[in-house]
C-alpha cells in the first residue's frame, strides 16, 4: 500500500532531518524564500513575513488535502529550516509527481541538497510507490541541473524561451524525470 498520510513521514539521513514544516519556521523560511538571488530562477521572492506565513499555510493545507508532501530541512541538532523540499503534486492514479527544491544559500556546495533529495526520491519510490518523479527548472540554473543529473535524471526537452525571469531575460525551461526503472538506491 503507498504512503496514506496518517501520519508525516519524517526522513532522516547522514546530516539531515526532513521533517513537517510548521509556523515556527516562518521566520527561517522568509530568510531564504525572500533572498532574490536565491530565488533568480525559482518562484518569486516572498515580500514580508504574513507572506511566508500564508506560503506554510499554503502547504500544510495540500498536505492535508493528501495533494502534496513538503519538508523542511533541517541540520541534525540544529532544529532550524535551511531548506524546503517536497513533492508539489501527487497524481496518484499515473503514480508519479513532481520534486521541487530550495536550500538557503550559505548551505549551497555541500552536497547537502544531494542528500536531502535523494532522501525524498527514495521515499517517493518506496512509501508514495511512484513510477516516474519529474520536475521542471529553468535550464540555466545550472546548479538544479547538476543536482537532478547526480541524482540520475534524464533531461526530455526544453521548452525554449518559457519564461521571463528575474534578470529580465527569458529562459528555456527544461523538463527531467527519472523513472522507477532507472532508479539506483
Ligand atoms: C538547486 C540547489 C538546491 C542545489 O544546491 P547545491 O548546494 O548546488 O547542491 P548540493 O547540496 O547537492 O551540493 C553539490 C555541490 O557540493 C559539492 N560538495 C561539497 N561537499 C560535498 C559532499 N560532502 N557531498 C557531496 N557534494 C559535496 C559538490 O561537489 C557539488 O558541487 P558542484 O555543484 O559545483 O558540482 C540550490 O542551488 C538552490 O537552492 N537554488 C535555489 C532554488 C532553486 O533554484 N531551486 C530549483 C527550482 S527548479
Amino acid at each position: 500500500m503507498p504512503f496514506e498520510y496518517s501520519a508525516f513521514p519524517t526522513l532522516k539521513t547522514d546530516r539531515l532531518v526532513l521533517r513537517e514544516l510548521s509556523y515556527a519556521d516562518t521566520e527561517d523560511l522568509f530568510s531564504f524564500r525572500s533572498d532574490p538571488v536565491e530565488q533568480m530562477y525559482n518562484t518569486s521572492p516572498v515580500k514580508d513575513l504574513p507572506e511566508t506565513r500564508a506560503l506554510i499555510e499554503q502547504l500544510r493545507t495540500a498536505y492535508e488535502k493528501e495533494r502534496a508532501i513538503h519538508w523542511a530541512v533541517t541540520l541534525k541538532g540544529e532544529d532550524r529550516a535551511i531548506g524546503l523540499f517536497g513533492f508539489n503534486y501527487w497524481e496518484r492514479f499515473h503514480r508519479r509527481a513532481e520534486i521541487g527544491y530550495d536550500l538557503a544559500r550559505p548551505y549551497h556546495g555541500r552536497g547537502l541538497a544531494t542528500e536531502a533529495a535523494t532522501a525524498m526520491v527514495r521515499f517517493g519510490f518506496e512509501e508514495m510507490e511512484l513510477n516516474r518523479i519529474e520536475t521542471e527548472t529553468i535550464a540555466d540554473n545550472h546548479a538544479s541541473v547538476r543536482l537532478l543529473r547526480r541524482l540520475g535524471f534524464r533531461l526530455e526537452g526544453i521548452r525554449r524561451g518559457y519564461s521571463l525571469e528575474d534578470d529580465g531575460t527569458f529562459h528555456g525551461s527544461a523538463i527531467y524525470a527519472l523513472l522507477r526503472e532507472e532508479h539506483q538506491p
